[in-house]
């Protein structure tokens, strides 16, 4: 191990993450066990806590943003056990028993906290909610989520003409709607649907391209009535449903493996194998990517794990390729396009990112930010209006970079660094413990 290539600068509680290259080089090597994935982490929290009976998970996330949603299903009056990775238990109180809370839901960083929740509590009628979350979350946009519950017959008051956070609700009985969506969004179909599960007859969603479908097998295994039109990327929910509680297995989350399969791919002489990886075919955009761009990915005991696929995912070190991304594949990789963007810093030829326009109303507006920061480290990016054009090859210096308080701008940012000569800052970094809390000791363990 090689202590000094990654260490840690802490002042006022915000930590500079320090990575500097030996100048003989380094590769990554080792077993990577990551954290558990944080879209299901949410939905097992959310319906643990409205179905009846108990919910136990196993290898939940423990990062920030489950954390924020176990806090405001703990106000709603759900029983949620503390937080670790063994196993969390929930005791649900019902889907129809929500308790009206005094104090206001914080959903902190958290989009999907906020715009799953919504759906939950629209549709709990005679029950008054406010809703806020931290600087980032209350500037993102809500009428996606609030205009469908809005025609279904809710009531919900905000900024900006009811598009902004903080927002209250009035909860009320609501009335079933198709929903044709102007976007793939997995949180606002989920919302929808969450909606739907306390409303009399069928509400549908149909979304232009598939976006990630955790919701609707979670929805099923929890007993709730889910019909899914893959012709169409439709799903519906006929209510009102009950829900039972269920034994949840949460896999590790594809979009933290991420970091470490482009981290292989572009530092040579390195391989990683990264265990306990959710393959769910509508997350796995990065891995088809990353094959188009000739990376040297192999799927390894593949299996089915609480209705979920997982694999160990083995990654070598290989010359990468520009490639194209771009129409219906971008909801199956919409994280990963920070780190992808990365990929084609070390790639031959020039990559372009294009329908990707959602990323600016991210954690942060991951376009501008990931262009910004990527040209600091000397690396030739132009940014587009939904997208990013980069011109791989071109070697990078370190310097001072900035997170923008965003986790996967943060961990992006580190892995670029691995190939930049000299020392690169990494200012704002403990901002990854949103989705990675050791993320910083495992680049440490596995630099050799
Ligand atoms: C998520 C869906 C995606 C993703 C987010 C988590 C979810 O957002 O970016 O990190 O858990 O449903 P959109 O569905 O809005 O694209």
């Amino acid at each position: 191990m090689v202590a000094a290539v990654v260490s840690i600068q802490t002042t006022n509680s915000q930590e500079t993450l320090i990575i500097q290259r030996p100048n003989n080089g380094l590769s990554l090597k080792g077993n990577i066990s990551i954290p558990g994935d944080k879209s299901i982490s949410h939905r097992a929290l959310m319906l643990g806590a409205i179905a009846e009976g108990q919910t136990n998970i196993q290898g939940l996330l423990l990062g920030e943003d489950p954390h924020s949603t176990a806090r405001c299903f703990s106000l709603l009056g759900a029983n949620i056990s503390q937080l670790n990775t063994e196993l969390v238990e929930v005791h649900g109180v019902g889907i129809d028993n929500l308790t009206e809370p005094s104090r206001v839901l914080d959903c902190g960083n958290s989009g999907t906290t906020m715009r799953l929740m919504l759906g939950i509590l629209a549709s709990h009628p005679e029950h008054f909610f406010t809703v806020t979350g931290d600087s980032s979350l209350v500037q993102r946009p809500m009428s996606r989520v609030i205009q469908p519950l809005t025609q279904m017959g809710s009531q919900i008051w905000g900024r900006k003409g009811n598009s902004l956070a903080p927002l209250a609700i009035q909860g009320q009985k609501l009335r079933p709607i198709h929903y044709h969506s102007p976007i793939a969004s997995a949180q606002v179909k989920s919302c929808i649907l969450f909606a739907g599960l306390m409303t009399e007859g069928k509400t549908t969603v149909t979304e232009p391209a598939l976006s990630r479908d955790h919701s609707e097998r979670m929805l099923k295994a929890f007993g709730a009535e889910i019909q899914v039109d893959p012709e169409t990327n439709s799903v519906t929910v006929t209510g009102p449903t009950k829900l039972k509680g269920q034994d949840v297995v949460v896999p590790g989350d594809i979009s933290s493996a991420a970091f470490w399969l482009v981290a292989a791919a572009i530092v040579p002489g390195s391989e990683l194998v990264i265990e306990n990886v959710g393959v769910n075919p509508t997350r796995t955009g990065i891995l088809e990517v990353l094959e188009i761009m000739e990376a040297d990915i192999i799927q390894e005991n593949q299996r089915i794990v609480a209705g979920e696929p997982v694999a160990d995912l083995r990654v070598r070190y290989s010359p990468l390729k520009a490639c194209e991304i771009s129409g219906s594949i971008i909801p199956r990789l919409i994280d990963e396009i920070p780190i992808l963007a990365v990929a084609a810093m070390f790639a031959e030829g020039t990559t372009v990112i294009r329908d990707a326009a959602e990323l600016r109303v991210k954690e942060s507006d991951r376009l501008a930010v990931m262009a910004t920061q990527l040209q600091k480290l000397g690396a030739r990016v132009t940014e587009l209006p939904d997208g990013l054009e980069i011109t791989g090859g071109v070697s990078i210096t370190g310097t001072d970079v900035e997170t923008d308080g965003d986790h996967r701008i943060a961990m992006s940012l580190a892995i670029a660094a691995l190939n930049a000569t000299g020392t690169t800052n990494i200012n704002q970094a403990e901002v990854a413990s949103i989705s990675y809390p050791n993320f910083a000791q495992t680049l440490q363990e596995i630099c050799t």
